[in-house]
């Protein structure tokens, strides 16, 4: 099996500044190619230095030293929704800024990795991406058939059961990514976040700058959720079971005399369930699905929401 590692398919010594230049010339090249050439990363034969630099990109994005979006630390919890935001790159324009350079990174890597066989036992994979290696000293638990891919970080003192986190994503310290939750290609979980079994973060690769989702610290994802296109769920929020959020789903506060409408934005420490809608069309008035905010977090929903310690605790401190 091929190591995507290796120092020689990298540029190790390159600054962040410079690999982000040499990428932006890949995708030029790149893009002057026919479509047909483009998968075959021919770009990457004539020089093999731009290879080497979309390879280092990921190897960054791996070890945690890259990542695809980061949070502006001046920002507070009064950002604007991602809905009437005039900017392509920028999720709640002053809390987080996603660079889109790395996205264009991760895409153009999959042309340039080779498919192997990869094997588990008795159970075969094809693939271009190996699964993370290393797991005990990255201080990360993987419950099999759980899968972290390479290219993807995790943080010490995570618990990754049998779900699955993609290239580019993220999860923070002290997160668990319960039985068959999915953490999508550049999804960013922050730390001390529970996805409960089934949850599904969309991923994001195109175009370049699209926001991935983002779930911030200390978040609770109910069973069943579903959170993509680019929304954000903000810190300490709380989604109840099968709640399905999209950049259209209206986000209803409830909670006071008039409603309060968000769309593509969670507010921090909202208590979140499913709800319906009444909606006229043509042919007559229907229920749609909305998103209710009912309140906000509190000691009851803390209790119902918390983990047992014992099924994360496993001897690493964070
Ligand atoms: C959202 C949740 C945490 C409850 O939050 P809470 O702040 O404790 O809310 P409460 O239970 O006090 O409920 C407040 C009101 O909202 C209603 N409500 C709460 N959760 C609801 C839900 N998911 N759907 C519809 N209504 C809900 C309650 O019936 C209650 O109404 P009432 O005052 O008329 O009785 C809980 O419903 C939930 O979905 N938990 C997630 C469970 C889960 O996925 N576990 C993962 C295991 S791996």
């Amino acid at each position: 099996m091929q190591d995507p590692s290796a120092i020689e398919l990298r540029l190790p010594d390159e600054s962040d500044d410079s690999l982000r230049a040499l990428v932006e010339e890949a995708i030029r090249k790149a893009d002057e190619l026919p479509p047909h050439h483009r998968a075959l990363a021919n770009w990457a034969r004539t020089e093999p230095r731009l290879g080497q630099a979309v390879c280092e990109v990921i190897y960054r994005l791996d070890r945690g030293t890259l990542r695809v979006a980061t949070r502006n630390q001046e920002s507070l919890s009064t950002a604007p929704d991602l809905l009437g935001s005039d900017s392509a790159t920028h999720i709640a324009p002053e809390r987080w800024l996603v660079h889109g350079w790395i996205q264009s990174a991760i895409n153009l890597y999959f042309p340039l990795a080779q498919l192997e066989t990869y094997r588990a036992g008795e159970l075969e994979f094809f693939d271009k991406i190996p699964p993370k290696r290393d797991l005990a000293s990255a201080g990360i638990r993987v419950v099999p058939p759980g899968i972290v891919r390479y290219g993807a970080h995790v943080e010490k003192g995570c618990v990754v059961m049998p779900g699955y986190v993609n290239i580019g994503a993220r999860v923070g310290t002290g997160s668990m990514v319960d039985t068959w939750a999915t953490v999508g290609s550049c999804a960013q979980v922050g730390k001390g976040v529970h996805l409960s079994g089934g949850v599904g973060l969309g991923g994001v690769l195109e175009p370049a700058g699209a926001r991935p989702v983002i779930i911030e610290d200390g978040a609770f994802i109910g069973s069943r959720c579903v959170v993509v296109e680019g929304v954000l769920v903000e810190e300490e929020a709380v989604l109840g079971a099968g709640v399905v959020l999209t950049a259209s789903t209206p986000i209803i506060d409830v909670t006071g005399a008039n409603e309060v409408v968000h769309k593509g934005r969670v507010p921090a420490r909202s208590v979140v369930v499913a709800g319906v809608r009444p909606r006229r069309f043509p042919a007559g008035e229907y229920l749609l699905p909305c998103a209710l905010i009912i309140g906000q977090r509190s000691e009851s929903t803390d209790r119902k929401t918390s983990l047992n310690a014992a099924l994360r605790d496993f001897s690493v401190s964070a």
